[in-house]
């Protein structure tokens, strides 16, 4: 018999008040009662299996399809959100992801490789000899900008150009887009004319980046049009960067309780992908991301009315134990098999760069820990507010032995 949703007896999990642990905490403790909870704004599913059937159930779409709606946002800001390639739905959106997937494969990425190496390099070179950083402001947040744009084809000279958008434009994620909206459309009428400009001139002179790669894209003679590309580019800026920042100062922020894996990451590289793979598992910079029934749907004898928003938490499923073994035990050396994590999230809207997020962790990590050793706390690490979309460490103290070879 199929049960509506709002009958049934449910654990109430204010998960905006809750940090990442005592979210995982709590949802697992509410599993023991029902797979479903229920969260401000609508329910929550948690284990692995039901993350990823909501996730890949194409009558569920994306809550940023609403969320303008929801948070009250009108205008430039609530429009770009709803015409992003996360909040498309149906035959546009898997239009988009087939004419746009052939540029986000893993030998595309690979070949970013050599450059990602020498942005950390220089990076810890700025350190290196002092002992001491504070690995955000240092090396997470300045990482990712030259990455996206040498991916791009945006110049250096540009760089500083692109990363003052992307602070501006992550504005949305920060729960007060109606006072930011200001600084948030200026940054995107800028970018705009900015790519527009970008566009007409690889239209005539291709070059060996990511945007003239989706300008020659082409199926049965269909092609991104110069709306489609702008709208790609802001999201691969978007979508690219805080992540990819918070993800590596989570990375590292979890190693430093762990130093034996840490020595041994800087020994042996080869554990890169495991160790990836391991700390976006047990600490993700994207905790949750949430869906709108865009119908009545019946799922496990639940009827979910057409509107309804359900959040999937990615951080919860991450540790089921149908998944891993053990599953709240940290290990580099796990094999990468079986269960996936969700971090990058599962289904229709699986992350578009995750090629590209894994590269850039996967060549920071090992060289970080060879050129940071007897890595340990320099002062209490400090945590973004659980409410902010993309999450990590606002703060990450480090000390380590210094450099002493020239
Ligand atoms: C560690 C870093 C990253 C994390 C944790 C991450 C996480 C995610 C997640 C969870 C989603 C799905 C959201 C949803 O289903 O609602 C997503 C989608 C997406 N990501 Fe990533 N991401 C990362 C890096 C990147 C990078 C480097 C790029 C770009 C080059 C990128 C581009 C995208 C795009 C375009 C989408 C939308 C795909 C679609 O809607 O079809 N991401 N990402």
């Amino acid at each position: 018999m199929t049960t509506p949703v709002q009958d049934l007896d449910l654990q109430e999990i204010d998960v905006l008040g809750l940090d990442r642990a005592e979210a995982v905490a709590a949802f697992e403790a509410a599993q023991e009662q029902h797979w479903l909870a229920r969260v401000p704004l609508g329910y929550a599913v948690s284990r692995h299996e039901d993350v990823m059937a909501v996730l890949r159930d194409r009558r569920f779409h994306s809550a940023l399809s609403v969320l303008p709606q929801i948070s009250g946002v009108e205008g430039m800001v609530g429009e770009r959100q709803q015409r992003s390639i996360l909040a498309m739905e149906g035959p546009e959106h898997t239009r988009l992801r087939r004419l746009a997937s052939p540029a986000f494969t893993p030998r595309s990425t690979d070949r970013l490789r050599p450059f990602m190496r020498q942005v950390i390099d220089e990076l810890v070179d700025g350190v290196a000899d002092q002992g001491r950083c504070d690995l955000v402001a240092d090396v997470c947040e300045p990482y990712p900008i030259p990455i996206i744009c040498e991916l791009l084809g945006a110049p250096k000279a540009d760089w500083k150009l692109f990363s003052d958008w992307a602070t501006d434009i992550f504005r949305i994620f920060n729960n007060d887009v109606a006072n930011d909206r200001t600084r948030i459309e200026a940054a995107m009428a800028q970018l705009d004319d900015y790519v527009r400009a970008m566009v007409d001139a690889r239209r005539s002179r291709p070059a060996d980046d990511l945007l003239s790669d989706l300008i020659a894209a082409e199926e049965e003679g269909d092609r991104l049009t110069t709306d489609e590309l702008v709208m790609m580019t802001e999201a691969v800026l978007m979508a690219g960067t805080d992540t990819t920042r918070n993800q590596l100062a989570c990375s590292v922020a979890l190693l430093t309780g762990h130093p034996d894996q840490w020595e041994r990451l800087g020994a042996e590289p080869d554990l890169a992908a495991g160790a990836v793979e391991e700390t976006m598992r047990h600490l993700g910079a994207v905790r949750a991301t949430a869906r709108v029934a865009a119908e009545d749907i019946e799922y496990r004898d639940v009827l979910f009315p057409a509107g309804t928003l359900v959040v999937t938490s990615l951080a919860t499923g991450n540790f089921d134990r149908d998944g891993w073994d053990d599953p709240h035990r940290f290990d580099i050396t796990r094999p990468v098999t079986g269960a996936s994590h969700l971090t990058l999230g599962s289904g229709t809207h699986y992350c578009l760069g995750a090629s590209l997020a894994r590269a850039e962790l996967q060549e920071a990590l090992p060289l970080l820990a060879r050129r940071m050793p007897d890595l340990g706390l320099d002062g209490p690490i400090e945590w973004k507010p659980p409410t902010v979309g993309i999450w990590g460490p606002s703060r990450l103290p480090l000390c380590f032995r210094p450099r002493t070879e020239g």
